[in-house]
């Protein structure tokens, strides 16, 4: 039996969220510099989009770039910034072709105003796709996210259209920039990283997550494959026992 066909399309996490780490490190095993291995980390997310799609997954978002990478050397930055616009320029039609929906959460008021155009622009000819919604994290940060919503949610308060006492989980995820979605069920980290740096910390309370030394440029479908089959085979207790939730 293929990997693929050992996934039971019965139990698809409905979100998955990935780090995608190891490009830098990727082009110095090639000996190349460290732009070669964003350039080939792009080929990974073409091929593992295609892949969620087909599988019916309903939300793959993918941490592109944090806050925090704004303190990489500026040329690196800016090359990423034109990776970046050239990508999307370049994939709208695949995304077309597979009904998928482009969603951004970050701070985008941070990029050059021509990815943010570009980024703008792609998001409205896919607003009308059904399928997988792909959600770039791009200048996001959990810590960001959620200074954000703490912001957001005391002018609320001043305004007189939040009460306090109303202030609940359901209120507090709906001010975050993943309002609308649901938690990722499944965290893929790639490049043996086991930190999840200031990514969706509110909204990864419950996912599983899982970390593999592969590097992003590396990372194949199989690779997914068998990150979604280690998932499907874990007891997902949410803080009741074993018992219990056998029981179900
Ligand atoms: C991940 O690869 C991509 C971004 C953070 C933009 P890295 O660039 O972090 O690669 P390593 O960790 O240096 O190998
Ligand atoms: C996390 O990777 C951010 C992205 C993948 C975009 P980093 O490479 O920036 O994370 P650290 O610095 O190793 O924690
Ligand atoms: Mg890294």
């Amino acid at each position: 039996m293929t990997l693929k066909e050992q996934i039971d399309k019965t139990k698809m996490p409905r979100h998955v969220a990935i780090i995608m780490d190891g490009n830098g490190r990727w082009a110095k095993k090639n000996g190349l510099a460290r732009m070669f291995g964003h350039r080939e980390g792009v080929s990974t997310v073409h091929r593992i989009t295609e892949a969620a799609a087909e599988l019916g997954i309903r939300y793959l978002t993918l941490y592109a770039f944090s806050t925090e990478n704004w303190n990489r050397p500026q040329q690196e930055v800016d090359a990423l910034m034109q990776l970046l616009v050239d990508t999307i320029a370049k994939e709208t039609d695949t995304l077309m072709r597979n009904n998928i929906q482009l969603l951004t959460i970050g701070d985008l008021d941070r990029l050059p105003l021509s990815a943010k155009a570009k980024f703008e622009q792609c998001m409205q000819q896919t607003a009308r796709n059904t399928g997988l919604k792909l959600v770039i994290a791009l200048s996001y940060s959990a810590r960001w996210e959620l200074i954000r919503a703490a912001q957001r949610m005391a002018q609320e308060v001043k305004d007189g259209k939040l009460r306090v006492e109303d202030i609940d989980e359901a209120s507090v995820a709906a001010h975050l920039t993943t309002a609308d979605m649901p938690d990722p069920d499944l965290l893929i980290r790639t490049s043996g990283e086991l930190r999840i740096s200031n990514f969706l910390l509110w909204q990864l309370a419950y996912a599983e997550l899982y970390f593999t030394d592969c590097l992003w440029p590396d990372f194949t479908v199989d690779h997914f494959y068998q990150a979604l089959i280690d998932y499907q085979n874990r007891e997902r207790r949410f803080g009741k026992t074993s018992e219990q939730v056998s029981a179900v």
